[in-house]
């Protein structure tokens, strides 16, 4: 039978009483019909449509006719726990080794082509957990998983859900589940660890296990064609039931040469300094992550135009990276003088003692002094601990 996605949605939402699900899905299957050449069909569904209750009707959003009700919120803080976003591909997409867009590839096409996959029994349920670390770009892939397959996305913040009060997470997550089954959509858990995390944890274990049992229940009554997406910067954390449920785990590594070189040339523009050498910087920025290229670029973009200068300036480029290398190591740089002496250890050629006196606005004289200092207090250090106390 053709269409009973769209008319399993829609019966759903009748037996459940939700009146915005049941018009979303007739909305969709009007659009199909109507491509099929079934015109009178789509129309008999559209007049049925116009005549809903007007508070209905009033709810219909700008984008093609259908709607979302109004927004969870926790019953605690009255807080929002769900927030809808219309991604589109954007000018800085999001770039990905080989192998792993290759995976999100296939996650694609088992959701654009879940019907055909599922009549030979080959689909999987359209479950994406992705892991690594902070600013690896989990939250990026999530939105263009959206943005590429042109559907809104509900974006969940688990932390946010996880209320103080006894029972009101599992009651939390509930809506937000009920929520996303309103219209096609992809439902993103983010910081998805806070809620999933291993049952038998010290802490209340009781309440911990509850909200894993919910989140399974709420997960198995999705339909297999839901799309959900889920992120988390702490894989080993999360239950193994829990991640049995997704079918397609995608880990974000810290980005590689090739990749480094790729997000350095995406970041830079369009104030690229003429003349740098990438194959430097890629060297010299191995173990940061994605997020931090980012934030070097913005930040030396940031100086290059209030020094009404029309590129970045190489030797400022690294200084940035330089202080994000050290924040990566935990290193602290909480004065000049500890940056000036971190960045001469880091690069002594690169930073010599004219281009550090030049990009600190110093004399040669107090920059020499700087470094003096350190190899002093250096030398202090040993002596003390030597001495016999
Ligand atoms: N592989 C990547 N390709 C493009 N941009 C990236 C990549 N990794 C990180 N970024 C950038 O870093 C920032 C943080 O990424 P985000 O998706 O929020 O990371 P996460 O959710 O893993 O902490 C984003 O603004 C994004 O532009
Ligand atoms: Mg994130």
């Amino acid at each position: 039978m053709e269409h009973l996605s769209e008319i399993l949605k829609i019966l759903d939402g009748a037996l459940k009483a939700n009146a915005s699900m049941a018009s979303n899905y007739a909305g969709l299957l009007a659009d199909k019909l109507e491509l099929d050449g079934s015109s009178r069909q789509a129309r008999m569904i559209r007049e049925r449509l116009a005549r809903a209750p007007a508070a209905l009707a009033s709810a219909q959003d700008a984008s093609g006719g259908v709607n979302f009700g109004s927004l969870p919120v926790d019953g605690e803080s009255h807080l929002h726990t769900v927030d809808v976003s219309y991604p589109v591909i954007g000018d800085d997409p999001l770039l990905l080794p080989s192998a792993i867009q290759q995976r999100v590839d296939e996650f694609l096409v088992n959701v654009r082509r879940y019907d055909d996959l599922a009549k030979a029994g080959a689909a999987m349920p359209s479950r994406l957990l992705t892991y690594g670390l902070p600013g690896t770009g989990k939250t990026k892939l999530a939105r263009a998983v959206a943005a590429d397959l042109g559907m809104p996305l509900l974006t969940v913040r688990c932390d946010t859900l996880v209320s103080s009060l006894l029972g009101q997470t599992s009651r939390n997550l509930r809506r937000v589940f009920e929520y996303s089954q309103q219209r096609p959509c992809v439902l993103f858990l983010d910081e998805f660890d806070a809620l999933a995390g291993a049952r038998g944890n010290e802490r209340d274990v009781g309440e911990l296990q509850r909200v894993v049992i919910s989140l399974l229940q709420n997960i198995d009554s999705l339909s297999d064609n839901t799309i959900l997406v889920a992120a988390t910067n702490h894989d080993q954390l999360l239950d193994p039931a829990i991640w049995r449920r997704f079918g397609f785990r995608i880990p974000m590594p810290k980005p590689d040469a090739r990749l480094r070189k790729l997000l350095w040339n995406q970041f830079l523009y369009p104030l690229k300094p003429e003349g740098i050498d990438l194959t430097d910087l890629v060297i010299a920025s191995d173990g940061i992550t994605g997020a931090n290229i980012e934030q070097v670029c913005l930040d030396a973009k940031r100086t290059a135009v209030l020094a009404n200068a029309s590129e970045i300036d190489e030797i400022q480029l690294y200084r940035r990276l330089g202080l994000a290398l050290a924040l990566t190591g935990s290193v602290m740089l909480s004065t000049i003088e500890a940056e000036i002496q971190w960045l001469r250890h880091w690069d002594s050629k690169r930073f010599s003692l004219r281009n550090l006196a030049k990009i600190y606005g110093l004399s040669l004289r107090s920059v020499t002094n700087i470094l003096k200092e350190e190899t002093n207090s250096g030398r202090e250090e040993t002596a003390g601990t030597g001495g016999t106390a």
